[in-house]
């Protein structure tokens, strides 16, 4: 991917493109036939910070008909929409409309309104994160995925293994994990290397991806007859990073606390919790908690809880402020003085294969995301070395 916007649909200037009507309170089809509606919907203004007007809305991600315009044409012989491809606007993105510009100072070295990112500093040694929170839906891939991918453009080697049978970083990271593909299974249960299926990610130059695909899923029950079933992954690491300069590694966890996400632990030596900034946020933290309390206990000394993210802050609620404070009070070392902001851009991004860095390079999302890996990276180094353990 070479980051730059993808043109605009090209319309027909005799039939003028007519947008999606409005999503029916069902969110499935009409029941009946509609009438089509002709008007031209005003396109949302879109988050404050977003590319100027113009920027083009990029086309959808499936190829369209061979006539390409033609799906967001309505059909007056059907007297039917036809639902363009691709995503749809999410709802909160309507909300975003006028909003002022997220809080937070412009990052040092990261210039707002351009693509070129500040080299980093590389740390001493590699940095291994396990990116972990049993609760679903908080931001671990979106997390993992950015901070790999802002340090990959900060000049950094960076390998990111995807530890999810749902495989959404590898989705993210734009590689390959359909069915069938080597990957993170293949290291787990069947003991190939890392470096044999690891491949690069388009979003930057030094971004490794160890894919998943669904086949992952077998491995928590499969791993549990395994010998040394939770250090599958920490031998598979240690054999790769004496073979492969690496500054920084993320495992990004599946939603539980099974044999995956104890390999992760395992293979660790910094954990980042993403904590979404929403109610219940704090719930579960104290459940994995006492889960790294019994692997630092019992099976890797070096784990340390060094970095909390909080995500999806929407600076129009009072909430998100509570809970970004709550989380502060509780983890004052650990949380990132950045916030990542509920961008749109940034849940747009991985259904085009991409990391918000290269979706909409200017947003927000991305800019935020870059000061956090720019945290992250001048924080230094890991308290201990992989060649230490
Ligand atoms: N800052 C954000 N603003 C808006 N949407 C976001 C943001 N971060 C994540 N999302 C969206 O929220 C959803 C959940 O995010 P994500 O997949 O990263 O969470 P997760 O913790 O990895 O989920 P799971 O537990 O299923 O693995 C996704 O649809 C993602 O695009
Ligand atoms: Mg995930």
């Amino acid at each position: 991917m070479d980051g730059g916007q993808p043109g605009p649909v090209e319309g027909t200037p005799a039939q003028p493109l007519v947008e999606d009507p409005a999503p029916s309170p069902s969110h499935g089809e009409p029941a009946g036939p509609v009438e089509p509606d002709l008007r031209v919907d005003p396109e949302p203004p879109g988050e404050p910070d977003d590319q100027p007007q113009s920027q083009p809305e990029p086309p959808p991600p499936a190829q369209p008909g061979p006539s390409g315009s033609s799906v967001l044409r309505a059909d007056a012989s059907t007297k039917a929409f036809v639902r363009p491809p691709g995503p749809r606007r999410a709802k909160f993105d309507e909300a975003e409309e006028g909003l002022p510009p997220v809080a937070e100072p412009s990052p040092a070295g990261v210039p707002r309104g351009t693509r070129a990112v500040a080299s980093l500093p590389a740390p001493a040694a590699p940095r291994v994160f396990v990116v972990a929170n049993q609760k679903g839906g908080v931001g671990k891939t979106t997390t993992s995925v950015n901070l790999a991918a802002a340090l990959a453009l900060g000049g950094l080697s960076v390998l990111v293994i995807d530890l999810d049978p749902q495989g959404n970083a590898s989705t993210a990271l734009g590689v390959e994990h359909s069915p069938g593909t080597p990957g993170t299974y293949e290291v787990l249960i069947g003991g190939s290397a890392i470096a044999e299926h690891v491949v690069p990610s388009p979003e930057a130059p030094g971004l490794q991806v160890l894919p998943a695909s669904i086949d992952l899923a077998a491995a928590e029950i499969e791993l549990v007859s395994v010998v040394a079933r939770e250090n599958r992954l920490l031998r598979a690491l240690r054999t790769y990073l004496a073979g492969h300069p690496t500054d920084y590694v993320f495992i990004d966890c599946p939603p539980s606390l099974g044999l995956l996400t104890l390999n992760a632990l395992v293979a660790a030596n910094e954990i980042l919790i993403p904590i979404q900034c929403e109610y219940y946020a704090l719930e579960g933290v104290s459940q994995l908690m006492r889960t790294i309390n019994l692997v630092t206990g019992e099976l890797n000394q070096d784990l340390r809880l060094t970095t909390v993210v909080l995500t999806m802050f929407d600076a129009r609620t009072r909430l998100a402020a509570q809970v970004a404070q709550e989380v502060r009070t509780h983890f004052a070392a650990e949380t990132l003085p950045s916030v990542i902001p509920r961008s749109v851009r940034i849940s747009e991004a991985p259904s085009y294969g991409q990391t918000v860095l290269t979706y909409h390079p200017d947003s927000a999302g991305a800019v935020s995301y870059l000061k956090a890996a720019q945290e992250i990276a001048l924080r230094g180094a890991a308290p201990t070395t992989q060649e230490n353990r």
